[in-house]
């Protein structure tokens, strides 16, 4: 076996891309409820809502009052999406120290996520990325699309690479080559990730998987050997993109933390604390989560009826 990175960090997405496509209105107690489990159980990076229209996104109408009431835990840094100036405007407004800009790589999926074409999304995002900097807020971008578009198919791994490049250009610390519909192989991730890694720095990549076809797990072993040290995923397996038809829940943190523990790989977080954080979304939806871990955990509980 390759040899493996010692510690990783997580960024927990499950309060934003996790939350974002659920139908039925959540409490804003409940989801700072929530963050304040997954910040208990160690994550230091929590994404924690979106400043996109509230009409995108209805369930992430209530960012400003999630962002102005977030819990102080110390060593926690959060985040929360930002697609132009508004989003910035009302992110300052909320006391935001980090943001991030989402982009794509295929410009069909841009369109009808951001209405944007990939080129105009990067034109919005230099004034705002700049005018960020300047205050001191941090900035990382994503790139949906980087494997498979819904719309397109097949995403070629230069343009990945091109837009990373651009985004770092605007002095963002942190590029998340995401796999939105969930569609990517192991192959795929050394192909693309690869690619991009020949002209960006690795400690700067995350790798953000959903877990449609059951692949992400892999794929990160993928990334692992490539030498990537960021990876994304939401609590409980929540998640989803209204705007990708077919994408799923992205991959589980619990999952990913059992995966890293067993493997001798520092995480800082604790599998049982998340679980306790995703059991709470689990009982105010009434249903089971898709996590792995989490319908083990749960089972063992006696608490596969989340409706209890
Ligand atoms: N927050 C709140 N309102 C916003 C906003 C923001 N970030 N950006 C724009 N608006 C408002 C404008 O003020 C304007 O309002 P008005 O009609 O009252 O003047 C209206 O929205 C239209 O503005 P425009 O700049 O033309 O936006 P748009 O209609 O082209 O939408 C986005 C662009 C990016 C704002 C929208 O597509 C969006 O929020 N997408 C997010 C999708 C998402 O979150 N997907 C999941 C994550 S991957
Ligand atoms: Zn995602």
């Amino acid at each position: 076996m390759m040899p493996l990175p010692a510690r990783l960090k997580i960024v927990e997405v499950g309060p934003r891309d996790g939350l974002q496509n659920e139908p039925e209105p959540i409490a804003t107690d409940v989801k700072l409820a929530f963050i304040a489990r997954l910040a208990e159980s160690g994550l230091s990076q929590i994404e924690a809502t979106s400043f996109v229209h509230p009409k995108a996104i209805p369930q992430l109408a209530d960012a400003v009052e999630v962002a102005r009431r977030l819990p102080a835990a110390g060593g926690v840094t959060y985040s929360a999406l930002v697609p132009n100036q508004k989003g910035l405007d009302r992110a300052i407004e909320a006391g935001m120290r980090r943001i991030a800009v989402f982009t794509a790589a295929s410009d069909s999926f841009a369109k009808k996520n951001i209405n944007m074409t990939v080129d105009e999304s990067l034109a919005t995002f230099a004034p705002v990325v700049a005018a960020a900097l300047e205050r001191g807020i941090t900035v990382r971008g994503y790139v949906s699309t980087c494997f498979v578009c819904p719309f397109e198919g097949d995403v070629s791994k230069q343009r990945v690479r091109e837009v990373a490049l651009r985004l770092f250009d605007m002095g963002i610390d942190e590029v998340a080559i995401s796999d939105t519909i969930g569609a990517a192989s192991p192959r795929d991730v050394f192909e693309t990730v690869g690619c991009v890694l020949e002209q960006s720095p690795r400690e700067k990549i995350a790798l953000h998987f959903h877990d449609t076809y059951g692949t992400a797990l892999a794929n990160v072993l993928a990334g692992l050997q490539l030498g990537v040290t960021t990876f994304d995923s939401s609590a409980g397996g929540l998640g989803g993109c209204p705007y990708a038809p077919g994408a799923s829940g992205n991959l589980a943190t619990e999952d990913l933390v059992y995966m890293l523990d067993r493997m001798g790989i520092h995480t800082g977080v604790d599998l049982g604390k998340v679980f306790e954080a995703s059991s709470l979304i689990a009982q105010t939806l009434r249903r089971q989560l898709p996590g792995r871990q989490w319908r083990k955990l749960s089972a063992e509980a006696g608490d596969a009826d989340p409706t209890r």
